[in-house]
């Protein structure tokens, strides 16, 4: 079934008729929707075989972005996050991009590596030389380790040797994973080569571990935004655009603002990850090392003015699967996967990426125009409320007060709340405020 991501006015409908809309446009009974969503999608037993010293579990808000078009395919991607805002700005910023034709993605097959490191080396240019003259001996010894993954075409690619000085010797074996994230796969191939490693180069057997900054695994996103599609309230598309240009260039000069530029664009995409039961601390890592590699902490992604458009480029390293991993314990992971219907882990890591980039794009916007405040904290001021013991429609009017007084804080909610329900006991037919 070719899916259709534009479905407006959907946020604007109770959770009971969002569950009732997304199931029919995903192809899934509502009843699978609510059952694998309940709980939190895990239940305290299954949660006490996962990690260690169990006592509950902890849940957080499962949400669907909108809007995304990758490649001319729409996509519905699933966000598991905390910060109010980040889901509208998701779908927001990727109906924008929709008018320029949607992202355009590519990304590396899915290769890790695997470290094994040697330290006391006495010779280690030789022993650089001794691991390339027996590169297809150690493919072959690393592919015994995972058979099931050559089985599935995957299996280790290439050996390469690194000297790091002072008698460390370092080298990598890139497995390619296919659907899965790799790391179990990897640590494999790396324990199973190490003694063979130790034999070719002498020196002292250290680590053998994956690597995080797994850069032979990329994804690179590109979007072009017609200008007018950026316009805001009292702001001309032209302007907008070269606000987020500008905000872009400011990012690309300072790591201070690099780190909140970059932190703006994970709120997407580590709500993706999170959704589909990966692992964000890997993606986090690679994101930031590779953030670091120039020696400068830099943007991943960059915006330049085209003409009249708009046009953003993203790259980033990411680890995801599609098999293994929490998902095979974890029923919402497993409905987010099957949400996002991803044809490999690779696909899924484009829309992780698009919704990353949708996520940069709407933040530099409200940032280049009237500022994040405004619209973040008219979704904000609804936890404000919640949290201030609002229930039920009373948490849209306290929401709606605050917001409107400018001052979003529990203070504020708990004096309107108790106006709220003094007005209530006085007059209980009185018609609430704003209906
Ligand atoms: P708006 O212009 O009022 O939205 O924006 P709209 O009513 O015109 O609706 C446009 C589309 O946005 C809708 O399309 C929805 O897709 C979506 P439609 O469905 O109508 O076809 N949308 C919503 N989706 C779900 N729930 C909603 C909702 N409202 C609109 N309630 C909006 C409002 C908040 C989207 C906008 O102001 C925005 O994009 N703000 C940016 C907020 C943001 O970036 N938040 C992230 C947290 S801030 C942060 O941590 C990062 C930061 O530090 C990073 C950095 O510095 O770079 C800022």
């Amino acid at each position: 079934m070719r899916r259709n991501s534009r479905w407006p006015g959907f946020y604007k409908l109770s959770v009971e008729d969002r569950r009732r809309v997304a199931a029919e446009a995903l192809g899934i009974d509502v009843d699978d929707l609510i059952s694998a969503l309940g709980d939190g999608g895990l239940k305290c037993d299954k949660a006490d075989k996962i990690i260690e010293n169990v006592v509950g579990t902890f849940s957080l808000p499962f949400a669907l972005a909108l809007n995304v078009q990758i490649n001319g395919q729409d996509f519905i991607a699933p966000m598991v996050v905390e910060e109010p805002s980040v889901v509208a700005a998701a779908s927001n910023a990727a109906r924008m991009v929709r008018e320029g034709g949607g992202f355009t993605a590519e990304a590396d097959e899915p290769i890790m590596i695997a470290q094994v490191q040697l330290d006391e080396v006495v010779d280690s240019v030789r022993a650089c030389t001794r691991i390339r003259q027996h590169v297809g001996e150690l493919i072959e010894l690393g592919n015994e380790a995972v058979p099931g993954l050559v089985r599935r075409g995957g299996g280790v690619r290439g050996v390469e040797p690194r000297d790091l000085g002072e008698g460390m010797v370092v080298v990598h074996f890139h497995v390619d994973c296919r659907d899965a994230m790799g790391a179990n796969l990897v640590n494999t191939v790396a324990e199973a080569v190490s003694d063979r490693v130790e034999e070719l180069c002498g020196g002292r057997m250290g680590l053998r571990i994956l690597s995080n900054l797994c850069d032979r695994r990329k994804v690179r996103v590109t979007c072009r935004v017609p200008s007018h599609a950026l316009a805001a309230d009292g702001f001309d598309g032209a302007d907008v655009r070269d606000g987020v240009v500008r905000a872009s260039r400011f990012a690309e000069r300072d790591p201070y603002r690099a780190a909140t530029h970059n932190k703006g664009l994970m709120n997407g995409l580590d709500a993706v990850v999170l959704a589909t039961g990966n692992d964000w601390r890997a993606v986090e890592a690679g994101a930031h090392a590779y953030a670091a590699r120039t020696g400068q902490y830099s943007p991943l992604c960059t915006w330049r003015a085209d003409h009249d458009d708009l046009v953003g480029t993203l790259e980033i390293p990411l680890s995801l699967g599609t098999v293994g991993g929490p998902a095979r314990v974890h029923d919402a992971a497993r409905l987010g996967l099957r949400v996002v219907d991803a044809s490999s882990a690779v696909e899924l890591a484009m829309v992780a990426a698009s919704v990353g980039m949708a996520s940069n794009l709407a933040a530099l916007r409200a940032l280049a125009t009237d500022g994040i405040q405004r619209g973040h904290m008219a979704l904000h001021a609804r936890s404000v409320a919640s949290a201030a013991g609002a229930l039920g429609a009373d948490v849209e009017r306290v929401a709606h007060r605050i917001h409107a007084a400018g001052n979003v804080t529990l203070e504020a909610a708990k004096r309107v709340l108790a106006e709220l329900s003094r007005s209530t006991t006085s007059s209980t037919s009185a018609p609430p405020p704003g209906q």
